[in-house]
C-alpha cells in the first residue's frame, strides 16, 4: 500500500500571517494546512519514488486539468532533475486531459471530460496520471474505465492529496503525498469555483467563503 504523510483531523495549521498570502484572500481563509515548502519536499520523494518504479521505460505523464497543473509542473521537475544527475534516466513525454465535476463545493455525481489530448495516443504506453485530489474518486475512475478502452501498457495514479471521507468510494492512487481531514482545501491549483488557484500554500476555507464565491 502506497505510504503518504497524514494530517490529522486535529491538525491546527499554520497562521496565515507567519506565511505570504496575497491579501485578497487573506478573510477567506482560516489557517494554512500544508505550506508550500512541504508540498515541494514531499513531492520530490514521490518524484524518486515513482521513477523507481517505473523508470525503465518511456513514461507518459498524464496531467489532469485543471486542479494537477501545479503539482505535475512541480512534479515533473523533480523527475527532470533526477533524469539529468543519475546514471540511469527515462525519457519523459506529457499529455493534458480536462476532467470537472464539482460546482461549489459538491460532487454533481457527473464527471465530464471537456477537453484535452486523444487517450487514444496513450495505446501501448507506461502511463502516470497526475491529479490533485481524490475524494469521492468518482473524477480518478471514470478516467481509468476510460484510459483501460485504449489499452495502455501500465497505468499508474499519483494524487497529491486524498480525504478521508465517508462519501469515498474506497479507491486509492498507486502513490499519494497527503492525507487530509475532510475540510474544503484550497490553494497550490485546488479551486473553490476557480478562486484560489493562485495561493501557493494549501489552507482550509473559511465557512463564509464558500458563500461569498458561490455560483
Ligand atoms: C477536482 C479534482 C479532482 C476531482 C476529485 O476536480 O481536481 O479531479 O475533483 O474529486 P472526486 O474524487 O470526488 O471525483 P474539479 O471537478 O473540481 O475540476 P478542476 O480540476 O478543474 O478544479
Amino acid at each position: 500500500m502506497a505510504s503518504y504523510l497524514q494530517i490529522h483531523d486535529d491538525e491546527k495549521g499554520y497562521d496565515l500571517d507567519l506565511f505570504c498570502v496575497p491579501r485578497h484572500y487573506e478573510k477567506d481563509l482560516d489557517k494554512v494546512i500544508i505550506p508550500n515548502g512541504l508540498i515541494m519536499d514531499r513531492t520530490e520523494r514521490l518524484a524518486r519514488d515513482i521513477i523507481g518504479d517505473m523508470g525503465s521505460h518511456h513514461i507518459v505523464a498524464l496531467c489532469v486539468l485543471k486542479g494537477g497543473y501545479k503539482f505535475f509542473a512541480d512534479l515533473l521537475d523533480y523527475i527532470k532533475a533526477l533524469n539529468q544527475n543519475s546514471d540511469k534516466s527515462v525519457p519523459l513525454t506529457v499529455d493534458f486531459i480536462r476532467v470537472k465535476s464539482y460546482c461549489n463545493d459538491k460532487s454533481t455525481n457527473d464527471v465530464k471530460v471537456i477537453g484535452g489530448d486523444e487517450l487514444s495516443n496513450l495505446s501501448g504506453k507506461n502511463v502516470l496520471i497526475v491529479e490533485d485530489i481524490v475524494e469521492t474518486g468518482r473524477t480518478m475512475q471514470t478516467l481509468l474505465s476510460l484510459l483501460s478502452k485504449c489499452n495502455p501498457k501500465m497505468v499508474k495514479v499519483v494524487s497529491l492529496l486524498v480525504k478521508r471521507t465517508p462519501r469515498s468510494s474506497g479507491y486509492r492512487p498507486d502513490y499519494i503525498g497527503f492525507e487530509v481531514p475532510d475540510a474544503f482545501l484550497v490553494g497550490y491549483a485546488l479551486d473553490y469555483n476557480e478562486y484560489f488557484r493562485d495561493l501557493s500554500h494549501i489552507c482550509k476555507l473559511k465557512e463564509e467563503a464558500k458563500e461569498k464565491y458561490k455560483v
